[in-house]
């Protein structure tokens, strides 16, 4: 019965063992991963737009081929969580429609703008760089098919991470005015880029169960300190300034001590009222009606094809 299902699933994970597609589980289980790969997927959608915008002012041909290389991986990316929410029994065509009538949430970082072409850079740099502190750890979630994605994912993540940090690189090899733009994307990009972690862990109602149901294997405040001792000494190397007059190193606790970011800067950019929400919620809508066409059109093919193997 139930309980002997239960006790079974109890064990694949305390054994740390997959859970899969046909595998019976626990139906909390399953709604929190619906929302949490729905998210992430929807995040991967929505994060094609800030960079996108880019493409076609690209500084040389070179750099184009990347950043559309780049955005198209995101797409990519979008694709397979989508597959692996539908393995949970979501519909793909109804997490559109929640993400499009603001139902369901995307990465906050995804709704600041991106100023100049530095900002691509720094995007790589932070936002992968963070995707990627969040992520390694996903491909050891306990749901099969959302951990198997993940590998994929982080190995284009750290390719966009390392894309990123050239970029700058180049940059500040260049003029005074070119390292001003560096810096300027750096200052603009730190603090949403800790918020992309979440609230702090007293403030995380999702996370305790996440993590007895291996689904997160490290709590949002861990993971953030984790992105700060990783991306301090890249600053340095690369001879930026982070913009926290608190961040030093402390010895004693052999981590970064670091601000804190501005909480109730992030409940209002999750809650809609980001610098660029309106806009990117405006343009998926607008391009999923665009779309319309090619879905009918696939769907009347679809029944066709379906119709002739009956017949
Ligand atoms: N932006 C938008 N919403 C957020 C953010 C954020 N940066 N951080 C937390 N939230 C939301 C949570 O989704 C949750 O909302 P919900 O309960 O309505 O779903 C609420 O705020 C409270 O947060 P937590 O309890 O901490 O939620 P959770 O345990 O899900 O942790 C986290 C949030 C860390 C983002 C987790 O969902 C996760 O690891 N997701 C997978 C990675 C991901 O989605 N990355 C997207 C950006 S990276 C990229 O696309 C390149």
């Amino acid at each position: 019965g139930e309980q002997q299902l239960q006790e079974h699933f109890d064990r694949t994970i305390a054994h740390d063992q997959r859970i899969e597609p046909r595998d019976w589980m626990p139906e909390a289980y399953r709604r929190t991963l619906v929302r949490q790969i729905a998210q992430h997927a929807h995040s991967e959608i929505i994060g094609m737009q800030p960079e996108g915008e880019w493409i076609t002012r690209a500084p040389s041909l070179r750099r184009k081929a990347i950043l559309f290389a780049k955005v198209q991986d995101e797409a990519g990316h979008g694709l397979y969580l989508y597959s692996a929410a539908e393995t949970l029994g979501a519909d793909r065509a109804d997490l559109t429609e929640r993400l499009i009538e603001g139902r369901q949430k995307y990465s906050s970082i995804f709704n600041y703008p991106t100023m100049n072409f530095a900002d691509v850079g720094v995007i790589g740099w932070f936002v992968d760089g963070a995707a990627i502190c969040n992520q390694v750890p996903l491909c050891r979630s306990s749901y099969g098919p959302y951990a198997r994605a993940m590998v994929r994912i982080c190995k284009e993540e750290s390719f966009h991470q390392r894309q990123g940090y050239e970029l700058l690189m180049t940059m500040m090899r260049g003029t005074e005015a070119q390292r001003r733009m560096v810096q300027d994307a750096v200052d603009r990009w730190w603090w949403p880029s800790l918020m992309m972690f979440g609230p702090p862990d007293g403030d995380s109602p999702n996370t305790a169960k996440s993590m007895a149901w291996h689904i997160k294997r490290h709590s949002n405040d861990e993971l953030r300190q984790r992105f700060v001792d990783m991306t301090v000494p890249q600053a340095e190397k690369l001879g930026v300034v982070l913009p926290d007059p608190q961040l030093r190193w402390n010895e004693e606790r052999g981590h970064h001590d670091f601000g804190t970011p501005d909480w109730s800067e992030l409940k209002r950019v999750i809650s809609g009222d980001g610098p660029c929400n309106a806009q990117r919620m405006t343009r998926r809508r607008a391009a999923h009606e665009d779309g319309a066409w090619v879905r009918e059109a696939a769907s009347a093919y679809a029944a066709k094809q379906a119709a002739g193997v009956a017949e």
